[in-house]
């Protein structure tokens, strides 16, 4: 594990974060989930988050996406701070960061081509009005290792599957940043590897910056490169996974406990 000055050592080599969360707080009435929270996600990086259930992972992200807004604290993305950003701009910042909601939020009623088109009908300013849209959707579709489903209904997919498509119409915007809201969570442990494999390939692939919630400790050692714990509403605990894994403290060892 590393102190606050190592971290901040290391930090400064990696160049600007693509995502910074300054003293972060949010509370719901009585309820204080987050308390100062930081984070720093940089260029390239699988950044993992993890957190015990109700921690505030998710209230965190929704933050960093502005579903929320925070009591107080300081967000930026790709340089841009998020309090500052007009609706449009905010809209159009969306279609670098990528999100894929806890479950799928897949749209019930829609195909899975309807489904992948809907971002591309929704944030027409990244390309324009796309006359053809099925070379995209077949794209995504072939990246999820999904294309014959395209006609198929979100009722007629496995959880694995919704998964897949779910993460096929993320891409399809071709994000720079993709934040995965426990993306194996409610998934058996060999559907859960096929996805963490798809979420690698695809960041070798696209060059996506990630950041992923979970509290999955077998996909925390394969996906991460860096991680970070939520305990008590604050970054509480900075490092490999490795460093983490070997850790004294008795907050960070209860997450490891098998
Ligand atoms: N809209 C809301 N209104 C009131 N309280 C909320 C709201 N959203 C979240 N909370 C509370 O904030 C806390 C953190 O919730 P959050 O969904 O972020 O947990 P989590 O870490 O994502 O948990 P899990 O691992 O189960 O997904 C919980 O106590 C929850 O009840
Ligand atoms: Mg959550």
């Amino acid at each position: 594990m590393t102190n606050r000055n190592d971290i901040q050592k290391k930090q400064s080599t990696k160049g600007n974060p693509i995502i910074k969360i300054e003293n972060l707080m949010k509370s719901f009435g009585d309820n204080a989930v987050l308390k100062g929270f930081n984070l720093e996600l940089y260029e390239g990086e699988n950044l993992v988050i993890m957190g015990k259930s109700g921690s505030g992972k998710s209230v965190m992200i929704k933050c960093l996406i502005g579903l929320m807004e925070p009591d107080s604290g300081y967000i930026e993305i790709m340089g841009r701070d998020l309090s500052r950003l007009s609706r449009s701009d905010l809209d159009e910042l969306r279609t670098e960061v990528g999100f894929l909601f806890q479950g799928s939020a897949l749209y019930d009623s829609m195909t899975v081509r309807e489904n992948l088109e809907f971002p591309l009908r929704r944030h027409k300013h990244k390309f324009g009005i796309v006359e053809d849209t099925t070379p995209l959707v077949e794209e995504a579709l072939k990246n999820v290792g999904l294309l014959d489903a395209i006609n198929l209904m979100p009722a007629e997919l496995s959880g694995g599957m919704k998964r897949r498509i779910a993460l096929a119409r993320t891409l399809i915007l071709k994000p720079k940043i993709i934040l995965y809201d426990e993306p194996t969570s409610g998934l058996d442990p060999i559907t859960s590897k096929e996805i963490i494999e798809l979420m690698r390939n695809i960041q070798k692939q696209y060059k996506t910056s990630s950041l992923i919630i979970t509290h999955d400790v077998d996909c925390a050692r394969v996906v991460a490169e860096r991680m970070i714990l939520l305990v008590d509403g604050i970054n509480y605990a900075e490092g490999t996974y490795n460093e983490l894994a070997s850790a004294q403290d008795k907050k960070i060892k209860a997450f490891f406990k098998h």
